[in-house]
């Protein structure tokens, strides 16, 4: 069976004070949850100081982003092992932030996931489509090209290492989320088309998320989807209260 994951992505919040406060009360009310896997994403500059604060915590530690390239010329960009040397965990790729405010590419997000498998960081992959493309009938279409593309030539076991997060951009910071069905029908689709690039079994064992706009309130309903294994929570993770309400409902 899949262990839910549920992770929190700060994205641009929090300073140097709120985002230690923020992991140290979530390690204080987490410390007795060992039936979900739990991550927080703080912004790169905090990712030391949140490090310090989760050490001994059941709270992993994750990127929100990550570079291809091992070292070198590349002013602004973080590598897989400075992302290492602070202790982290995952790195989320291909946020829908990334692919449509900054520009980011299927090409360019396969190449980070990859680079991230291989330096020893588990990719957060996220796909998921507009609104337009919904409104127009595309969603499996955009969602399929995306995970295609993202995971071109990565091996069956290099795609373990893989969590998808299917993240229709219309329900993230919107407060509308999607329906448990609308979910479950892409996520169901996601798995489907794993299954066809690589087996069942691998299909079987990839955690799926879903992200946008979940809260407490729904996601008992989100969660109890066959296919939906986790949350990646953008605006409720910055909440002590409310990302832990989240995590209790899931245990
Ligand atoms: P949201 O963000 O929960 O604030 O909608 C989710 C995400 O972008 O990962």
């Amino acid at each position: 069976m899949r262990k839910p994951f549920i992770a929190g992505n700060w994205k641009m919040n929090t300073d140097s004070h709120s985002a230690v406060e923020l992991a140290s009360g979530l390690a204080g009310q987490l410390k007795d949850v060992h039936t979900v896997d739990i991550a927080v994403c703080p912004p790169f500059v905090y990712l030391s100081a949140v490090a310090k604060a989760l050490n001994g915590s059941n709270i992993a530690l994750g990127a929100q982003d990550v570079y291809f390239e091992p070292n070198g010329a590349y002013t602004g960009e973080i590598s897989c092992a400075m992302l290492k040397n602070v202790c982290c965990t995952y790195a989320i790729i291909g946020h829908s932030e990334r692919r449509h405010v900054i520009g980011e590419t299927d090409e360019l997000i396969n190449k980070k996931i990859s680079a991230a498998i291989s330096g020893g960081l588990l990719p957060i992959f996220c796909v998921g489509e507009l609104l337009e493309e919904r409104e127009a009938g595309k969603t499996e279409a955009v969602v399929a090209r995306q995970v295609k593309r993202g995971l071109a030539g990565l091996s069956s076991d290099k795609v373990l290492a893989v969590t998808i997060a299917y993240e229709p951009v219309w329900a993230i910071g919107t407060g509308v989320t999607a329906t448990a069905e609308q979910a479950q029908d892409v996520h169901r689709m996601i798995r489907q088309l794993l299954a066809a690039m690589y087996d069942g079994s691998v299909a079987g064992e990839i955690r799926i998320q879903y992200g946008g706009s979940a809260k407490p309130a729904n996601t008992a309903e989100l969660m109890a989807c066959a296919d939906v294994d986790g949350l990646l929570v953008g605006g409720a993770s910055l909440k002590v209260d409310d990302f832990t309400a989240m995590i209790k409902t899931v245990v």
